[in-house]
């Protein structure tokens, strides 16, 4: 016991000491060396919540942010099911319109029901997607859901963006205001070696650089990948965050469309007319 504790502490001397060490190395090189990537999301930089209006943050009934989400009509939030499978309507609550969460403005909704894949149990289908009725609708934009036959949106080196309040490194805090980032999707051959038979390419799809260093982290979940104005995938799943050959896994949404839009059609409750 004292001997792990006195490990630890050695440990974590060894990593100051290798922290300064290259703190002396980047500022001997900081008039020739690129600044290094900026860690929000994690590699992107600041956003503003009037450039995604469609984008929420998923909290606990007291505030929590845990999670983001997508408005994909006025009721209606895209998200993950592994953020809310097993929780109830009343433990949770939606921030629509706000960049920085710790601030005013913006407008908070209660969910009345929460959809979970009822295939996203099944290892082989593994459908992390989830959609949420709130109890008022939000005044905020949608954005549309990939479709059955947007197959162009998801080919190898297809641009993306990428968007959350989640850790701005792996192991890092998360952050209070909104990140955003651009990353290309891989081939679903990249993402099979990456991670083997976890990577459903039926159900999923991965985005990232060869090298790393960009990338969405814990909190993000949920949240949206975006390609050609639609939502193409919500954030899943990876190894870390933004390391080397490890691209982060997003759900394939238009593999979902239809049951997506059997959620989505006609289910907002008429809002006031006053
Ligand atoms: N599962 C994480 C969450 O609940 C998201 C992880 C994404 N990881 C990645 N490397 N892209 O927030």
């Amino acid at each position: 016991m004292a001997q792990a504790r006195r490990l630890a502490r050695l440990i974590g001397i060894a990593a100051a000491v290798v922290a300064a060490g290259a703190a002396t190395v980047s500022a001997a090189q900081a008039d020739q060396a690129p600044p290094a990537v900026q860690p929000f999301v994690v590699g992107g930089e600041a956003a503003d919540i009037a450039d995604f209006p469609y984008i929420v943050a998923l909290t606990t009934a007291d505030g929590f942010p845990f999670c983001g989400g997508s408005i994909a009509a006025p009721t209606k939030i895209v998200t993950a099911a592994h953020c809310v499978q097993g929780s109830e309507p009343g433990e949770l609550a939606i921030v629509s319109g706000r960049t920085d969460l710790t601030a005013a403005g913006g407008v908070t909704a209660e969910v009345a029901s929460i959809w979970v894949h009822p295939e996203y149990d099944n290892p082989a289908v593994k459908a992390d997607v989830a959609v949420l009725t709130l109890s008022t609708p939000l005044p905020a934009t949608p954005i549309p859901v990939a479709a059955a036959a947007d197959t162009a949106l998801y080919a190898e080196g297809t641009p993306t963006t990428i968007a959350g309040w989640g850790r701005t490194s792996e192991g890092g805090p998360a952050s209070d205001t909104l990140r955003k980032a651009a990353v290309p999707l891989t081939s679903d051959a990249t993402c099979a070696t990456a991670y083997g038979p976890d990577f459903v390419p039926a159900s999923m799809v991965c985005a990232g650089l060869p090298e790393g260093g960009v990338d969405t982290c814990q909190g993000d979940s949920g949240g949206p990948l975006v390609a050609g104005g639609k939502l193409i995938g919500v954030v899943s799943w990876g190894e870390g965050c933004a390391r080397p050959g490890k691209p982060g896994v997003y759900t394939r949404l238009n593999a979902f469309s239809a049951d997506l839009d059997a959620q989505l059609v006609g289910q907002e409750p008429v809002p006031p007319v006053r």
